[in-house]
């Protein structure tokens, strides 16, 4: 089993996304989509960076990017993690968990092998 957790400061990111570039660059049009449409939008893309991150450290492969790693929502509000098709096994090992604040949000990833 293998984890990853990332906690980054919302500020930070509410600025970097006002950006087009770096939106772009990070996010999926889902997750652009879905962040944008929430009231506290800076909260929900932090923590999906956050999360890029904790799954970077739980899969260890250094060649992903944040733009190859997703979240998506089920119907009941649960995330999971999305990856490239080549890592469809790992992706179903993961699991992901976050949680946000009006200063910070958390993510926490594992990787069940
Ligand atoms: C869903 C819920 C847990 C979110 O908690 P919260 O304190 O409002 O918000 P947090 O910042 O901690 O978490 C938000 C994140 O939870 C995640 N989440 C939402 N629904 C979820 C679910 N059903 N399962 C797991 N994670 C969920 C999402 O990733 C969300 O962030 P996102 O919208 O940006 O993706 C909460 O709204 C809820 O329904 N609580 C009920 C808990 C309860 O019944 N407790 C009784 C036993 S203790």
């Amino acid at each position: 089993m293998q984890s990853g957790i990332d906690i980054i400061e919302v500020s930070r990111i509410g600025e970097l996304v006002k950006n087009k570039r770096f939106l772009h660059r990070v996010f999926s049009k889902e997750e652009i989509a879905y962040c944008s449409g929430k009231k506290n939008s800076a909260q929900h893309f932090a923590v999906r960076f956050a999360a890029k991150e904790a799954i970077w450290k739980a899969v260890g492969n250094r060649k992903l990017s944040h733009r190859d790693i997703s979240v998506k929502n089920d119907e009941h509000g649960k995330p999971a993690a999305v990856l490239p098709s080549n890592l469809e096994k790992t992706c179903r090992k993961l699991c992901i968990s976050l949680s946000h604040t009006k200063s910070f949000a958390v993510a926490v990833a594992v990787l069940n092998e």
